[in-house]
């Protein structure tokens, strides 16, 4: 038997029945998994329980919740903290609304240009709501996978090789809804930060920190010294006054977000008469600092061996951006007279 086929005969005898839970593929309603989700990224599983039943009957419908006073939601949510998550919430049920009439997109890029969602809470919407073959990864999840490897190198340095080896699985799996609370509940029940009980775990064969008596020393979570970095983000425009887009891949840092080019090295990606401005901008990653300085050019046309497009600013709210792209384009846009 494979992991994921282990997993997943675990899992049908020993997950968890949790009140936003359905087993054996996607739920009936994916605006539960949001309330969910956005609510188990602040707190535990124990605590969520009554928040969760009384959000859910105070605002049963994605139309209830964007039809309510703020000042409502944010009374429900007194005690589970963070107040914006709850403010993004509301903002993101009426844009849902608006847009889609009440109804979650079954499309991870869509949901990421939702208020609130980012890449964590789009491949849970997608993959517990819809059963799409998204990788749902959080520490639990990232304990599982480190130690089955027995990756003992910082986490945060690693987290390409861990979502890339988080989405084998998922494809590997007939049910990725399924597969994903397998993940979560190994990781919370047998697979624990100590004294795991890996003698009942199912994939107690396959792994490398159990073989090796690894499992207290992974995930290895010490904090990293932040790498400072510098370099350009492109502000390229055409004759049109549009501007060059890419998207990032799926995998990694800010996965499957549009930005604008830009570099960690201060070199300049082809010939242009390119103008180094005076405008930095800083964002601090979870494990390095960057400071980036915006660089413009006119070109012609899209240079040659580029993944980009040019979209011009007023478009820009159709596409999702990191808090980082976010700023670059409010500070290139402030001022384009500076030098
Ligand atoms: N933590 C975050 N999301 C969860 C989920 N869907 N089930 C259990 N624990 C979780």
């Amino acid at each position: 038997m494979t992991v994921t086929e282990k997993l997943a005969k675990w899992y049908e005898k020993n997950g968890r029945d949790l009140p936003w839970r359905v087993k054996g593929g996607a739920h009936s309603d994916p605006y539960q998994v949001w309330i969910s989700e956005i609510m188990l990224q602040q707190t535990t599983v124990k605590t969520v329980g009554p928040y969760f039943d009384r959000f859910l009957k105070k605002f049963p419908s994605v139309e209830a919740l964007a039809a309510a006073p703020t000042d409502e939601v944010l009374l429900l949510w007194q005690g589970l903290g963070y107040y914006t998550r709850a403010r993004k919430l509301h903002e993101c049920a009426q844009v849902l609304v608006k847009k889609y009439n009440g109804e979650f997109p079954p499309d991870r890029e869509k949901l990421l240009k939702l208020p609130g969602i980012g890449p964590y809470t789009s491949a849970a919407i997608a993959a517990f709501g819809f059963n799409l073959p998204e990788a749902v990864v959080d520490g639990n999840v990232i304990r599982v996978l480190t130690r089955l490897k027995g990756w003992d190198q910082p986490v945060a340095a690693i987290m390409n090789q861990i979502n890339a080896f988080a989405d084998e699985l998922t494809k590997a799996s007939p049910c990725p809804a399924d597969h994903a609370s397998a993940m979560m509940d190994l990781g919370a029940g047998i697979c624990t930060p100590k004294s795991p009980l890996c003698a009942f775990c199912p994939l107690n064969q396959e792994c490398t920190a159990y073989a090796q008596g690894l499992t207290e020393k992974i995930p290895n979570i010490a904090k990293l010294k932040k790498d400072t970095k510098k370099g350009y983000v492109f502000w390229i425009e055409n004759k049109n006054k549009e501007v060059l887009l890419r998207k990032r891949t799926e995998k990694g840092l800010l996965s499957g977000l549009t930005e604008l080019p830009w570099n960690t090295d201060e070199t300049f990606p082809f010939q242009a008469d390119w103008n180094i401005t005076k405008k930095n901008v800083r964002h601090v990653f979870t494990h390095f600092d960057l400071t980036l300085t915006i660089v413009r050019a006119i070109v012609p046309h899209l240079p040659e061996n580029s993944d980009g497009f040019f979209v011009t600013p007023a478009q820009f709210k159709e596409y999702p951006f990191s808090t980082l792209m976010q700023k670059v384009i409010k500070k290139a846009l402030t001022d384009k007279t500076e030098k």
